[in-house]
């Protein structure tokens, strides 16, 4: 008969997980596994006119078998598979695993006693959605329309029995508070905020990304569960293959998301998609009516006016200006950067730009004087 080994299951992000096993005495399930490689390795020889040794003690159980979100890619696919098998070699007392694979969790159901434990994700509450509302202005210069579209879809979470994400997509032009906004309301609710950028996939890896593909490889899934935010903000989503749109659907309805190796079940969290889309009409119309039915709100970014972009100058401006020394400050004239860059700003207002013009105006002014007085 097999020795008795009691499994717990964590989901939730790798530090929290750190902090659940505390100062346990453990071994991690990849030395364990190289010892075992090892110890496979090692042959016995006798020599002539000496005893054969005997076979030696087995070692002692080892208390906590760990292994975290990212170790179980370094596991052949067939100790994955046969994980059962792996774990009763190794034989621990108490097995503890972080966000494993689908596979290994049906198994360890199976055989052994297993408690599963979830991280608790920050709450939206009332709070945050009054620091969000008297926040919102120190953040971004306009967009009202935003702060009080996006207190409507807050509310819908702070509601108890909501089980569900609610999705979002930010749509304009670019450089005018998107990914902003995002990372306010990510900062209000706490954890690091989980930000996927689609464009950076080409179609065949984004395929193994989002549909799962060997377990070692990177997995939408997987880094969902690892995620310690309550915001996840999916970056740039019109630049996503259309091939890829149903991958959404269930994400988006039930907040629900099985891959080949992983399930991950979101509950009430905010999903942000942003895009450079210029209507609402021409949302529908890339994304198709089944994903564009499925987002709780369509959030529009306007232009800035030209009032809005000469408060992100006077902005801008003051806090390059902070940065610099008390004796460069002394020679800068901050209203006539102010009112030149003004008259060349084109009607959108990319503060991006902005910011890049209104460090280059600076320098060049700079380094003209520091040029003058050298002749
Ligand atoms: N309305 C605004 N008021 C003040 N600062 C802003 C505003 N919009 C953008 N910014 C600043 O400009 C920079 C770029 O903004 P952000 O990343 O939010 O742009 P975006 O709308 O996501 O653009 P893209 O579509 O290119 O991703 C950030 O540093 C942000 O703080
Ligand atoms: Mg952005």
């Amino acid at each position: 008969m097999s020795a008795e080994i009691k499994v717990t299951i964590y989901y939730g992000p790798h530090s929290w997980f750190e902090k659940q096993i505390g100062r346990k005495d453990r071994i991690y399930l990849l030395e364990a596994v190289n010892d075992r490689e090892e110890s496979r390795r090692q042959f016995r020889h006798t020599i002539d006119g000496q005893e054969p040794q005997e076979n030696p003690e087995p070692p002692p159980r080892p208390l906590n078998l760990v292994a975290s979100s990212s170790d179980y890619a370094s596991i052949q696919e067939h100790a994955i598979s046969n994980f059962i098998g792996l774990v009763r070699e190794i034989s621990p007392k108490h097995l503890l695993l972080h966000n494993p694979p689908e596979v290994i969790h049906a198994q360890t159901d199976r055989v052994f006693k297993t408690k599963v434990i979830h991280y608790e994700y920050p709450v939206l509450t009332r709070q945050t959605l009054i620091e969000f509302r008297d926040g919102f202005s120190d953040h971004l210069v306009g967009q009202t329309n935003v702060r009080e579209r996006m207190l409507a879809a807050l509310y819908q979470l702070t509601t108890p029995h909501r089980t569900k994400p609610v999705v979002v997509m930010f749509y304009g032009p670019s450089g005018v508070g998107k990914t902003e906004t995002a990372q306010f309301i990510n900062n209000l609710i706490g954890g690091t905020l989980l930000r996927k950028q689609f464009s950076m996939f080409h179609s065949d890896k984004f395929a193994s990304y989002l549909f799962g593909g060997n377990h070692g490889e990177a997995s939408f899934a997987r880094d969902l569960l690892d995620r310690s935010s309550g915001v996840i903000l999916l970056d740039e989503f019109d630049k996503a293959n259309s091939v890829f749109h149903s991958a959404f659907y269930e994400v988006f309805d039930e907040g629900v998301l099985v891959d080949k190796n992983y399930r991950v079940d979101l509950g009430p969290t905010l999903i942000i998609c942003t895009s450079n889309y210029g209507s609402e009409k021409e949302i529908r119309e890339s994304l198709g009516d089944a994903l564009h039915s499925r987002f709780d709100a369509l959030i529009p970014f306007d232009p800035l006016s030209k009032e809005e972009i000469g408060r992100v100058l006077d902005r801008l401006v003051d806090g390059k200006l902070i940065k610099l020394s008390a004796k460069e400050r002394s020679i800068i004239d901050p209203e006539s950067i102010k009112t030149k860059i003004l008259s060349h700003v084109n009607r959108t207002g990319n503060v991006r730009k902005l910011s890049k013009i209104v460090d280059e105006t600076i320098s060049l002014l700079l380094v003209r004087i520091l040029l003058d007085s050298e002749s």
